[in-house]
């Protein structure tokens, strides 16, 4: 069936109310909040990463809270182990067991400082997230729909950090950064902050909303010209000198996906190019190692990322 002007219309409402109600808390970080709840609808999963104090943690709370459902957090430590996540059997002394679920059975699943696990944990935490399913003993477990991680995770080099391995951050659809505050917001922030820490924001959506405006996301029209150009932006990157290791077809998805679910944060039935243009940082930058010759350089990811988005010709 075709979409209807009309759900499209209330999907890009609601959408706009949650936007609406998050940063009534988040001050400042609307496209940060807009791209969240895109990758919500598109069935990704996202990756923030920045500097400590600025409102990471924050904007996974204040986002779950709006949307209802089950929310679970975890704290990663050096010491967090597999179980600690997905969940164990207790076995009593007559052998029966029963299973306790971790906290990973949640619609919206907050992995605070994820790079501070080690790596046996990232990955149990990963299958999970790519099979929306968890394995313990043998029996497999369906997760609850749906079923989004909001990881957050500190820059490399910070004391007491694992860096998160490529096979892995290539899981995440988008990685947004998140940039010190401006004067300005600061001193909203402080002036705030005990409204903010109070986190007084209204659930006005429920899972079921979620699931209804994932499905007509999937409706979404993408042109051929559409599809050519996340294709020639892709090529440009993956040929670009500095790469050492390009992005994957992982990427392309990404793009495919996020666009369409901005398209209908944007009350329209097709995606433009600005959707797409608009998404070529979260979804590349992370995906993008650079050569080492060109790092000494100076050259960073974003830098060839922005170098496709400025020389590959858009279609009309
Ligand atoms: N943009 C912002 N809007 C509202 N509060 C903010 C913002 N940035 C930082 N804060 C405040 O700073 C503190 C740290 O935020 P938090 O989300 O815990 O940081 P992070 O997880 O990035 O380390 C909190 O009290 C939070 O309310
Ligand atoms: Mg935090």
């Amino acid at each position: 069936m075709a979409l209807s002007d009309d759900d499209v219309a209330a999907a890009a409402e609601k959408a706009r109310l949650i936007i609406r109600e998050v940063s009534k808390v988040v001050l400042g970080k609307e496209e940060t909040v807009k791209l969240v709840l895109a990758a919500l609808l598109a069935e990704g999963h996202i990756l923030i990463e920045g500097m400590p104090g600025t409102a990471k943690t924050l904007t996974a709370r204040a986002f779950a809270k709006t949307i209802g459902g089950v929310f679970k957090r975890i704290q990663f430590t050096p010491d967090t182990m597999p179980a600690d996540i997905i969940g164990f059997y207790l076995y009593t002394p007559t052998g029966a067991r029963s299973l306790v679920k971790g906290p990973i059975f949640a619609n919206i699943l907050l992995a605070d400082e994820l790079n501070r696990a080690p790596p046996r944990t990232q990955a149990a935490l990963v299958e999970a997230m790519q099979e929306c399913s968890v394995t313990i003993e043998g029996n497999t477990f369906q997760l609850p729909r749906p079923f989004m991680v909001i990881a957050t995770q500190l820059p490399h080099g910070f004391a007491g950090t694992y860096a998160l391995p490529e096979v892995l951050v290539d899981r995440f659809m988008f990685r947004l950064w998140s940039d010190y505050n401006p004067p300005e917001t600061e001193v909203e922030i402080m002036e705030n902050i005990d409204y903010i820490d109070e986190l007084p924001v209204e659930r006005v959506a429920t899972p079921e909303d979620v699931l209804a405006m994932r499905s007509l996301v999937k409706k979404v029209h993408v042109s051929r010209e559409i599809l050519g150009y996340i294709e020639d932006v892709l090529r440009a990157v993956r040929q670009d000198p500095n790469v050492l290791i390009g992005p994957s077809t992982r990427a392309a998805i990404a793009l495919y996906k996020g666009a369409r679910a901005l398209a209908m944060l944007d009350g329209r039935s097709y995606v433009i190019p600005d959707d797409v243009k608009e998404l070529l940082h979260p979804v590349l930058d992370h995906r993008v190692r650079v050569r080492a010759e060109a790092e000494v350089e100076g050259v960073r990811p974003e830098d060839i990322v922005e170098k496709a988005l400025s020389e590959v010709p858009v279609p009309k």
